[in-house]
């Protein structure tokens, strides 16, 4: 299902005055660009599902909802990285009437960064978010040009608990989904002490091993060497395996950190395993680094979340020196994966009743009334509209998914009732309309048990 919505092109259907009609395939302005994708119901109650879990888990642990907007000044975003693909070659820039650089957020932490140091909240401060992406990337299953991300940031702490209640909020998080073959790879970038020094040496050991690697190994290698070491590229990958790892230039202060990060995930319970050639593809990234994969998903699409210490960035912004922490989960990606699962359905939001009329032609608010009252109490109803014929509307009940069908037919109303229908099993009983709330609300309490 998720495949037919966002992996590949769907054919556009409008609507016009009671007629439906495809789109000729060549007008191509009223198809959604390459990349950028709608998700329609029923794919999007998976999205409800899944957002409402994770905001239920970052509230719980302590996070507020941060909105921040999907445009900025085009500087915000270089701050993540010049050398970065994300800024020098996938950025969505654009030039107000004003004549202001812009950009589309390409990635969450930039701007969230951005409102602490314009605000100044008090620390710690511990916000997420749900919100789109946009990279001009090579588009493919898993990999868009608008992607969504559920995220949380920290900032105003160094430490090392903050790093491992994050980390173990987007394991719980997997968790509560039901996601499973998902392996966390940790990592730490060291700090400006430990840093330059390794720079320095991967710098020198890759420039010894240029030959044959071409002109982008060379400009990266002598540009920003860490950005060999994320490239996926099969033919650098053995010169890659082999370059001196970070972890072995940690200055105490970061080695110490990245013990107590261990420690805290394995006291939680949390399994990680140590990746030393984990480089993320932004710059800003001090210190822990780590990454949640599917092993369900094909290896170049296969991060379903990630994250690190950015402890730099707030002061690359004019702010005080400010640590922070955060990841962020692609929506699609997650989804993906748990399809990979095959329990697609789990997480779907059913209706408790849908809701029939059965009185004929004459059009009376019984059905309206019925339905708002069940709303207010909590349930989860539909009806169908445009006076159809009963056939019609019990064929709707069946492709709506709903519990039981509650239908309003003359005979009952004058018992001040309704013929209520067990879409499973088929099986009719009389519900006196008065505690219709109460009884489809005692089964949802049964169903669950
Ligand atoms: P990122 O690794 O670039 O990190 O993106 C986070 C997640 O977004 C990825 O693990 C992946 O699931 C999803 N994602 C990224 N690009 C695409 C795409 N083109 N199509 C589909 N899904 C995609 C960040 O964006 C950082 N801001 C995370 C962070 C927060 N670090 C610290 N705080």
């Amino acid at each position: 299902m998720a495949a037919a919505v966002y992996g590949q092109q769907t054919q556009n259907i409008v609507g016009g005055s009671g007629s439906i009609r495809a789109v000729p395939p060549d007008t191509d302005q009223f198809r959604s660009p390459k990349g950028i994708h709608d998700v329609l119901p029923p794919e999007s109650g998976r999205w409800v599902d899944l957002v409402s879990r994770f905001a239920a888990r970052a509230q719980n642990a302590g996070f507020g909802l941060v909105i921040s907007p999907m445009f900025e000044h085009v500087e915000v975003f270089e701050r993540v990285g010049e050398h970065t693909d994300v800024v020098s070659k996938e950025m969505y820039t654009l030039t107000d009437k004003g004549g202001r650089s812009l950009a589309l957020r390409p990635e969450g932490t930039a701007g969230v960064v951005r409102a602490y140091v314009q605000h100044h909240p008090t620390p710690p401060w511990k916000v997420f978010y749900v919100a789109p992406n946009f990279r001009y990337e090579r588009a493919q299953k898993g990999r868009y040009r608008q992607h969504w991300q559920v995220g949380v940031e920290v900032l105003g702490t160094d430490d090392s608990d903050a790093d491992v209640e994050v980390i173990a909020l987007l394991a719980g998080f997997y968790a509560d989904l039901g996601l499973t073959g998902v392996r966390l790879l940790l990592n730490s970038m060291g700090d400006a002490e430990s840093r330059p020094e390794y720079i320095l040496a991967l710098r020198s050991y890759l420039l010894a091993h240029v030959d044959g690697l071409g002109d982008d190994f060379r400009t990266r290698a002598e540009g920003n060497p860490l950005r060999v070491l994320d490239s996926k590229l099969e033919a650098w990958q053995d010169v890659i395996e082999r370059a001196p790892q970070l972890t072995e230039y940690l200055s105490t202060e970061s080695r110490d950190h990245f013990e107590r990060v261990q420690e805290g995930l394995s006291a939680l319970g949390v399994d990680y395993e140590l990746m030393p050639r984990l480089v993320r593809g932004f710059d800003y990234y001090t210190s822990t680094t780590f990454e949640f994969q599917s092993m369900a998903l094909d290896s170049a699409q296969n991060a379903i979340g990630g994250g690190g210490r950015y402890d730099g960035l707030a002061q690359q912004m004019g702010g005080d020196p400010t640590p922070g922490i955060g990841f962020g989960a692609g929506i699609e990606r997650t989804l993906l994966a748990i399809d990979s699962q095959g329990d697609v359905a789990k997480s779907q939001k059913t209706l408790d009743a849908f809701v029939v009329d059965g009185c004929g032609p004459t059009r009376s608010t019984d059905v309206l009334v019925l339905v708002g009252t069940l709303r207010d109490a909590g349930l989860a109803v539909d009806r169908a509209f445009d006076g159809r014929s009963l056939k019609a509307q019990w064929k709707s009940a069946d492709r709506s998914g709903a519990r039981f069908g509650v239908m309003l037919g003359s005979d009952e109303a004058s018992r001040d009732a309704v013929a209520v229908k067990d879409m499973e099993t088929g099986e009719q009983v009389e519900v006196q309309r008065a505690s219709l709330a109460v009884w489809l609300h005692d089964k949802r309490v049964n169903l669950s048990r």
